[in-house]
């Protein structure tokens, strides 16, 4: 008779002598519970933004070809730093924000040798430059106030003196993002339960923030406690933001993730498989209207129909209290391009036909069971909750 050999299992050895095949099982096991895991984490702790080693241009990963290609990309004009806003490379409303802060930092650097009294009036100019490249989302123009707030405080003084200051702003926008999304991501984690199913629109993950994201937040923070949700994206027409990039991160993060086109949002509402609905915001108005990746407010008005709880999730840094309702944010208008052909091998659709590409669009506070932020979880009436916020 064969001897019986114990199961030798020493994680640090690998597979030493005498690993039997039930052993052998127990390892594989374990690598792949270790190898998720890691998958994970390369998900939730990478910065696809940042500032290069030699602190003179913005790193970005290339968010227009995944999922196919992970290309990294140096950003050091502002020309560069416009065209990458505007055709999406880096997108989602606090990454781009980000990128904006880092972004300006650079400019500010390539003015080391500008007049002193020049200085200001130029970084002004490349502010304005890059805040003209898309409209909808607050976070762009909100960090570049932040960064000629610093500049204009320190004017006047030694340009090096500045140019400090700004790294250490820029530095701080990425890092406060960090913390209000991990902050966003465990109070989404509160309203989920074993086996809930979730819906989300567009891509509110890690690639459109930093780290955790904040609509996927708390399904990354779920799978990482080893709790089981069941998500479906919306793929999100015309530029796909949910096929490409969503499913990707929900997938390589080992989160059970099914793939709808818009239009079958409906039908898996009806069926029963959507217990909760988290979308991402680019602009919160101060009644609680808030713009977000087009095709959301479709998704709020069936959630209300089939009684699905609405959630839309971001940082405090995505209200606008200018903004009284959702009547006064600007919504961008696209190339119909993106409808006609974009992704398809020949085009889709006749060629001059006339398209109408709005990239945001406007849900009404009435279909929001809440606002999730990284203070807490705002509720109806969205005016006091908001405001209570900044008190
Ligand atoms: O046009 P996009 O891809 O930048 O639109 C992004 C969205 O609508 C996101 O939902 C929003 O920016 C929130 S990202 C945390």
């Amino acid at each position: 008779m064969a001897e019986r050999r114990p199961i030798v299992y020493d994680w640090e050895e690998g597979r030493g002598p005498g690993v039997s095949h039930a052993g052998r099982n127990l390892l594989k096991n374990e690598e792949r519970i270790l190898h998720s895991m890691n998958q994970l984490q390369k998900v939730t702790h990478s910065d696809h933004v940042r500032l290069s080693e030699d602190g003179r241009a913005v790193v970005i990963l290339d968010q227009t070809q995944l999922p196919c290609r992970t290309v990294y990309l140096r950003l050091q004009t502002a020309e560069a730093l416009y065209a990458a806003i505007r055709t999406l490379q880096v997108r989602g409303a606090p990454a781009i924000g980000i990128c904006a802060g880092y972004g300006m930092y650079c400019l500010a650097r390539s003015l080391e040798k500008a007049a002193p009294g020049e200085f200001l009036e130029k970084l002004r100019a490349f502010g304005a430059y890059l805040n003209s490249a898309r409209p909808t989302a607050v976070n762009l123009s909100w960090a570049i106030r932040r960064m000629l707030g610093v500049a204009e405080k320190s004017a006047g003084g030694p340009v090096a003196e500045t140019l400090a200051l700004l790294r250490a702003e820029c530095e701080a926008i990425h890092r406060e993002d960090i913390a209000m999304c991990r902050a966003i991501s465990e109070h989404g984690l509160a309203l989920l339960r074993e086996g809930d199913g979730v819906l989300t629109h567009c891509n509110a993950g890690p690639l459109a923030t930093s780290r955790y994201g904040t609509a996927l937040g708390p399904i990354l923070l779920a799978r990482e406690r080893g709790m089981q949700l069941r998500v479906f994206a919306d793929e999100t027409r015309p530029l796909l933001q949910g096929a490409r990039l969503t499913a990707y991160e929900l997938q390589r993060a080992g989160v059970d993730v099914t793939l709808i086109c818009d239009n079958m949002a409906s039908i898996v509402m009806k069926n029963g498989w959507v217990n909760v609905c988290f979308v991402g915001c680019d602009r919160i108005a101060a009644n609680g209207d808030f713009a977000n990746k087009i095709g959301t407010s479709g998704v709020a008005i069936l959630a209300k129909h089939y009684g699905i709880p609405f959630y839309t999730l971001g940082p405090t840094s995505t209200i606008d209290l200018n903004c009284k309702t959702g009547a006064d944010i600007e919504i961008e208008q696209r190339p119909p391009e993106e409808i006609r052909e974009k992704f398809y091998r020949e085009p889709m659709a006749p060629p001059d036909v006339k398209c109408y590409n709005p990239a945001f669009d406007v849900t009404d506070h009435a279909l929001l069971s809440g606002i999730v932020t990284e203070k807490g979880i705002c509720r109806p009436p969205f005016a006091e909750s908001l405001r209570r916020l900044f008190d």
